[in-house]
């Protein structure tokens, strides 16, 4: 088969051509077939520590998490730490949370407020802009052993529509250039006025790239969630943009072309319907006429409430998932009320653990009428107006992290996966067009591999 075999699905989302919705054009990535040992060797992992993961920019912090001077919030991957700290200026620095006096972590908390740092071993001080402050006792240090005044190691810092990015090396083009997306894509969202209203880390018992594997596309969905075929179509619209950044759109609202009955209104969608505000049961449309109808719905909604944002944004992108991959490590379900950031994290010495970083963020109203949807499953009773920011629940491998029976689903799937990624009798992954940003976000990822330094 020729490299640039084209599949067709029936996708129709009618985007306006020079809209951020329109079908991005096809990009060649040939057909090679990876070699698993990605998924398993350390060595491979080592690679991705000397070769990919200090060269990238990566996703650190939100600026909502860290909005006064000294507010500081602590981004781990692998084994190093890194704290992204607002400057006085309202400028963000990020740092390595290390002392250069004996390497105790200099921020213990994952998040917090200072206004300086004081390491608790022998109280070294250390401003906000990493300068060093003093060192206790100094008069005991031999002078030329502290003369270049050991301050704490800066890393470059940048963001972007509200996202903290850092770059380890120093060495990656500047954020703007180096981000696949167009100027627009993620500013439009505002995700700056979101707060983060629920955030888990569970520890997965696969690779990282599996977790990125399964979350690129929606082939798998009505094989291990057929739940979904109610609400969400699972032939996605998938666009590849430069730099390995890729975007699958997920119609949401509509049921699966699968489904038998193309006519009546699945419950769930009765459900979607009632939370923009129509009532299902004077609804005169059929399943075809939902999404639509929601839209419009949730445009007017916007109005109402002054959410400017949404005249940037297309009728597919107030009920669509925009599930955007932000390489190399990073996808975000993208939606007008909130955001959902997963980050897949390195575990420090095993290939074949991750962490499942969930953020969730959601823009408050401040007015009755206006709910959180159900769909953002989020628990009862939690604060979503922004007056707290919740804590890291950590959720360790082997436990369910309690994101919905379709997060369940995932962690078993992957960890089957990773297991039959090891076995003789598996040559490497074979991609179908519905798994296009797997290839492009491998091959991008070979860029690195495969470049000397
Ligand atoms: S290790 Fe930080 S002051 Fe000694
Ligand atoms: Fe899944």
């Amino acid at each position: 088969m020729a490299a640039n075999f084209k599949a067709t699905w029936p996708m129709s989302l009618n985007a306006p051509a020079d809209s951020l919705e329109a079908k991005q054009p096809a990009v060649d990535n040939g057909l090679d077939v990876v070699n698993p040992e990605r998924y398993y060797a350390a060595e491979y992992m080592k690679k991705e520590w000397h070769l990919m993961w200090p060269r990238v920019w990566l996703l650190a912090a939100v600026t909502p998490d860290i909005p006064e001077h000294g507010d500081y919030s602590v981004f781990e991957i692998g084994h190093e730490e890194f704290v992204v700290v607002r400057q006085e200026d309202g400028s963000i620095k990020a740092f390595y949370n290390v002392c250069p006096h004996r390497a105790n972590r200099i921020c213990l908390n994952e998040r917090g407020s200072v206004e300086r740092f004081t390491c608790a071993f022998h109280g070294w001080k250390f401003g906000c802009d990493g300068e060093l402050e003093s060192i206790t006792d100094e008069m005991s240090f031999a002078p030329e052993l502290v003369a270049h005044r050991p301050g704490l190691t800066e890393v470059r810092c940048d963001v972007v529509g509200g996202l903290v990015f850092i770059n380890i090396d120093g060495k990656a083009p500047p954020l703007r250039e180096w981000i696949g997306l167009p100027p627009g894509y993620i500013e439009n969202y505002e995700i700056e006025k979101m707060n983060v209203v629920r955030h888990v880390r569970s520890e997965w018992l696969a690779n990282w790239k599996a977790g990125i594997d399964a979350f690129y596309e929606t082939y798998h969905l009505p094989h291990i969630h057929p739940q979904t075929q109610g609400v969400m179509e699972d032939f996605s619209q998938y666009d590849l943009y430069p730099n390995g950044f890729s975007r699958m759109i997920v119609p949401i609202g509509v049921k699966s072309h699968r489904v038998a009955d193309q006519q009546s209104v699945d419950p769930y969608q009765q459900y979607m319907l009632k939370e923009a505000g129509i009532d299902p049961a004077t609804f005169k449309g059929n399943a075809h006429d939902v999404r639509g109808a929601i839209q419009q719905a949730k445009r007017e909604r916007g109005k109402r409430f002054g959410l400017d944002n949404y005249d940037k944004m297309t009728d597919g992108q107030l009920t669509d998932s925009w599930a955007t991959g932000y390489f190399p490590n990073v996808q975000i379900g993208m939606h007008p009320e909130g955001v959902f950031i997963m980050r897949f994290l390195p575990h420090p010495t095993d290939p074949e653990r991750f962490f499942y970083d969930n953020i969730t963020m959601f823009r408050h109203v401040p007015d009755p009428s206006y709910a959180v949807p159900g769909w953002m499953g989020l628990p009862e009773g939690l604060d979503v107006t922004g007056a707290t920011r919740p804590n890291v629940e950590h959720v360790p491998a082997g436990i369910k992290p309690n994101l919905g029976e379709v997060l369940d689903q995932d962690v078993e799937l992957v960890a089957a996966v990773q297991r039959g990624s090891k076995s003789a009798a598996f040559r490497g992954p074979l991609w179908s067009d519905q798994e296009q940003r797997l290839r492009h976000f491998h091959r991008e990822l070979d860029r690195y591999i495969n470049s000397e330094k």
